[in-house]
């Protein structure tokens, strides 16, 4: 069901000085840069091979990633998993006793149908799914 590791989400607070490490001292190119207004954030996507790096900023306090930040500070917020079809993978999760955050897929960065799944059912790590077009 799940193909691959699609890419890990990091939360931080500075976009820019995040590129200046990812982009200066790892050599990584940004493919794709946006702000999601329903999830709260501003994204950078970071090409490592043939997965991601996902840079998120809050860009409001009270969003998921600016409350993660509150708690945690910086560092890995999210894991994503790469799906052929996502409605089936969300049912058959949930079908086995996982707690979804997303009942139905939304559209993410680079306009991938995309859902979470709650952290408290999946040993601590919030995880996510995504249909790639
Ligand atoms: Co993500």
């Amino acid at each position: 069901m799940l193909t691959q590791i699609d890419h890990l989400g990091i939360a931080v607070t500075d976009l820019d000085s995040a590129l200046a490490l990812y982009g200066g001292a790892f050599g990584l190119v940004t493919n794709h840069r946006e702000i999601l207004e329903d999830q709260g954030v501003e994204a950078i996507a970071l090409q490592v091979g043939e997965s991601t790096l996902e840079l998120l900023r809050p860009i409001r306090d009270d969003s998921p990633v600016g409350r993660f930040l509150t708690e945690h500070g910086p560092g890995i917020h999210h894991i994503a998993y790469r799906v052929e079809d996502i409605e089936a993978a969300l049912a058959h999760a949930q079908a086995a006793g996982v707690r979804l955050i997303d009942h139905t897929p939304r559209i993410g960065l680079g306009g991938a149908k995309i859902a979470f799944m709650h952290p408290k059912s999946t040993l601590g790590v919030l995880s996510e799914l995504v249909q790639r077009p």
